[in-house]
């Protein structure tokens, strides 16, 4: 035995590379083992003059420690490798992720275009960057018409001499579609609505709508009134009752903002219908004759109605949600309260 001896197999100990658990045992065994190399080393040792036993016996001791020390490692690396590179406990429980909920204006959306496609109305959607005509001109809002501005409406490009908004309504999907279909037409059009107002728990910028549209031959009145009431007794209940107060749209003669009885306390008062009994939940009316010609539909063979709502405004009555907001910020401790709404 001699220094260099024991130096040789440092090194070659200290670049040894292992691929596998199994290079790992061999190179125990071939070290550590009964006839290994360090093993026998320590036999030669007990024939070496005692004056040289304290330094081999320090160095024998160094290469010993060196080569556990190296077999514990590549151990190691083998070992997390095959377990997938990390230390990670397999028998720990896994963690749970919660499966997401759909939005409680999906699910009001989706509820009021089932009741309507019961009802025969099939469902028509639109672009919602829009242009001027049929967000305004074609639905009669004159030129300079204040109702234009009570729209509130968000230009791209407000100095154009053709505009391109954000449709405020879908209304611009009944034109569509009357553009595109001959009479009989019978949409309910759903779709995100933009307008240029301050956010509140009462208003926001962004909201969406159900806006329907009947047009036929003796389309009256008495069909609309029939088929809103139709609508709420299976969106509210079956005791629900309607009032029609007298409004003004440009687009439809003559026209009505609809209250539903206060589902909350059965029309005696409270201060969700804040003690009318009475909850405003649509506005609707007869489509002006100007509108259908705009859209090339003879207004004296043809007549229709209109109707429009926002589904925020009717998921707030259903589930008494006190701040629109709610709907837009994704906060899951309210979202998930709709999780077992199918
Ligand atoms: N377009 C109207 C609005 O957005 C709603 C409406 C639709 C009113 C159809 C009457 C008829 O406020």
């Amino acid at each position: 035995m001699n220094k260099i001896d024991i130096e040789n197999l440092r090194k070659k100990i200290e670049e040894y590379k292992a691929e596998k658990l199994a290079d790992v045992e061999e190179l125990r065994v071939k070290l550590l083992g009964k006839k290994g190399e360090i093993t026998k080393l320590f036999e030669e040792f007990r024939e070496i003059l005692p004056e040289q036993k304290r330094e081999f016996g320090k160095h024998l001791n160094e290469l010993k420690t060196i080569a556990a020390e190296k077999i514990e490692q590549l151990r190691g690396e083998l070992v997390d490798f095959v377990e997938g590179g990390d230390k990670t406990d397999l028998t720990l429980p896994g963690d749970f992720h919660n499966l997401g909920t759909r939005h409680p204006i999906s699910i009001v959306r989706e509820e009021i275009l089932d009741i309507f496609s019961k009802f025969g109305y099939a469902v028509a959607e639109g672009p919602e960057i829009e242009d001027d005509w049929h967000v305004f001109t074609a639905l009669n809002f004159p030129p300079e018409h204040p109702a234009r501005d009570m729209q509130d409406t968000f230009f791209i490009n407000p100095d154009a001499s053709d505009p391109i908004i954000l449709r405020t309504h879908t209304s611009s999907v009944q034109v569509r579609t009357m553009e595109r279909q001959k009479p009989p037409i019978r949409v309910v059009c759903p779709g995100r609505v933009f307008r240029n107002e301050a956010i509140s728990a009462r208003a926001h910028c962004i909201f969406h709508q159900v806006e329907g549209l009947y047009i036929d031959k003796n389309v009256s009145f008495a069909d609309l009134k029939q088929a809103i009431l139709l609508f709420v007794q299976q969106m509210f209940g079956p005791d629900t009752k309607i009032r029609m107060r007298p409004s003004y749209f440009p687009f439809t003669e003559p026209s009505t903002e609809v209250d539903i009885s206060c589902n909350i306390c059965g029309g005696k008062g409270c201060n969700i219908c804040k003690g009318t009994g009475w909850l405003e939940i649509m506005g609707a009316g007869m489509v002006d004759p100007n509108v259908l010609e705009a859209s090339g539909i003879d207004s004296k063979e043809y007549s229709g109605f209109a109707f429009g709502m926002g589904i925020e405004r009717i998921a707030m009555l259903k589930w008494l949600v006190n701040d629109l907001r709610h709907y837009f910020e994704n906060d899951t401790r309210f979202l998930w309260q709709f999780h077992s709404v199918v």
